[in-house]
Formats: structure tokens, C-alpha cells, sequence
């Protein structure tokens, strides 16, 4: 099979990798890509091939660095009271965004600008002033990893982040679910890694990554 190095590689070349997290979690296999490496040919591939929600994951220091929170944190409504998810404590959510130089800010050409934006921003926390280049509500859903990382929380937010890292690579990675067209449910590991193998994409396990990095 596919090793964790393969996929470092992967990324640091701007190609897509594929992880699955664990059929004891979501038992979702995303697609994910560095930020830097998302062009709009990339958006279109997330939801022509993939099909579920384009989110960026940013390491936890770095979204501090923003300002960015916990969307469930910062919500004042009754319906963010009680996190009850089934498949873990909580969810990664922070805002969601849009670059300023955005129209309206979902055509693939928006999503790419924001996206790199948000990759490039990353790599040089200091050099940005969010607001001044950000503007939320919009059609990018930021993650937010947990502070610890992988020792804390196992979801495609700190895998895609982890992996980024690893990579040497800011820390910001682009996630969206594979979904079945004809059954509507999360493609299954067996259909994801045979759509890599068409690919020639990198598959991994979550627990290939937890095994390494974790
Ligand atoms: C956002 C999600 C995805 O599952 C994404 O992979 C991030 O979530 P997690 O870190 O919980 O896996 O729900 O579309
Ligand atoms: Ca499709
Ligand atoms: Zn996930
Ligand atoms: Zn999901």
C-alpha cells in the first residue's frame, strides 16, 4: 500500500491525497490537497469527484493568530448549546470565509483565491491582517485543529494539518468528503482507494498516520 512518505510527497507536489479516518468514526474517506496547491481545476475535482463540503483546516496556533474560534463557542443560540455528535466530542468548525476579492464567492476561481489565500496566509501569520483580507460569512468553511493536535482529536482536520506539517508545509489543508453519486452515502474505503489507484493518488488509513505522526 501507499506509505505516509508517499503522501508528504504527494502534497509537497501539489497533488491530492486520500484519507479515510476510521470505520469506528465517521468512516469517511476525504480528499484532501495543501491550500497552497488549490487551483480551480482543484475546486472542481473536490466537488465533481467528491461531492461533499470544501473546508480548510488551519493549525490551531495559526487560527489563535486570526482570531478565528470554535463556531460553536461563538454562536449565541440555543441550537450550540449541546454538541451531541455521534462520531466525536466536537466539531472542528470555526467561520466561514471569503477573500475579499471575491464576487460572490463559490464560483471555483473565488474558492481557489480564498483557499491560496488562506494557505498563504498560514506561512506567514504575521504578514496578514485577517479582516483586512477576509470578510464572514462566506463559502469556505475554516477548521480549526486541536491545540494538541492528533494526541487530542482524530478527525481529517488534525490528519490534513498533521500532514501538511510533516510535509514541511504550512499548516493548512484543504478537506471534502467522497460521496457515493448513486447512493448518496460516504464512498466506501474499497471504492475510494480503487478511485485513487485510477488516479494514481495516495490512499492512507488514519491509523497509517496516527502510527507515525501521532
Ligand atoms: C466537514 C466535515 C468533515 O468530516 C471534515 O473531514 C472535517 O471534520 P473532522 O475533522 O471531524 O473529520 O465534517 O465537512
Ligand atoms: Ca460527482
Ligand atoms: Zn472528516
Ligand atoms: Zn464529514
Amino acid at each position: 500500500g501507499d506509505s505516509v512518505d508517499d503522501a508528504l510527497e504527494a502534497l509537497r507536489a501539489g497533488e491530492p491525497i486520500l484519507v479515510h479516518d476510521a470505520a469506528d468514526r465517521e468512516g469517511e474517506t476525504d480528499l484532501i490537497y495543501h491550500a497552497d496547491a488549490v487551483t480551480a481545476d482543484a475546486v472542481a475535482r473536490m466537488r465533481n469527484d467528491a461531492g461533499g463540503l470544501i473546508c480548510a483546516a488551519l493549525g490551531y496556533d495559526i487560527a489563535e493568530a486570526f482570531d478565528l474560534p470554535f463556531y460553536s463557542e461563538t454562536v449565541d443560540h440555543p441550537a450550540a448549546d449541546d454538541h451531541d455528535l455521534g462520531y466525536d466530542e466536537r466539531s472542528s468548525f470555526s467561520l466561514t470565509v471569503n477573500h475579499r476579492d471575491t464576487y460572490t464567492g463559490i464560483t471555483d476561481a473565488d474558492r481557489s483565491r480564498t483557499i491560496q489565500a488562506l494557505g498563504k496566509a498560514a506561512g506567514a501569520p504575521d504578514a496578514v491582517d485577517f479582516a483586512t483580507e477576509f470578510r464572514t460569512p462566506g463559502h469556505v468553511h475554516v477548521l480549526k485543529a486541536a491545540p494538541d493536535l492528533l494526541a487530542q482529536r482524530e478527525g481529517h482536520t488534525e490528519l490534513g494539518v498533521a500532514l501538511a506539517a510533516a510535509a514541511n508545509l504550512p499548516p493548512a489543508a484543504v478537506v471534502c468528503e467522497m460521496l457515493d453519486d448513486d447512493t448518496g452515502k460516504a464512498l466506501t474505503p474499497t471504492d475510494a482507494r480503487a478511485y485513487a489507484t485510477r488516479h494514481d493518488f495516495v490512499y492512507l488509513e488514519g491509523r497509517d498516520v496516527l502510527e507515525r505522526l501521532g
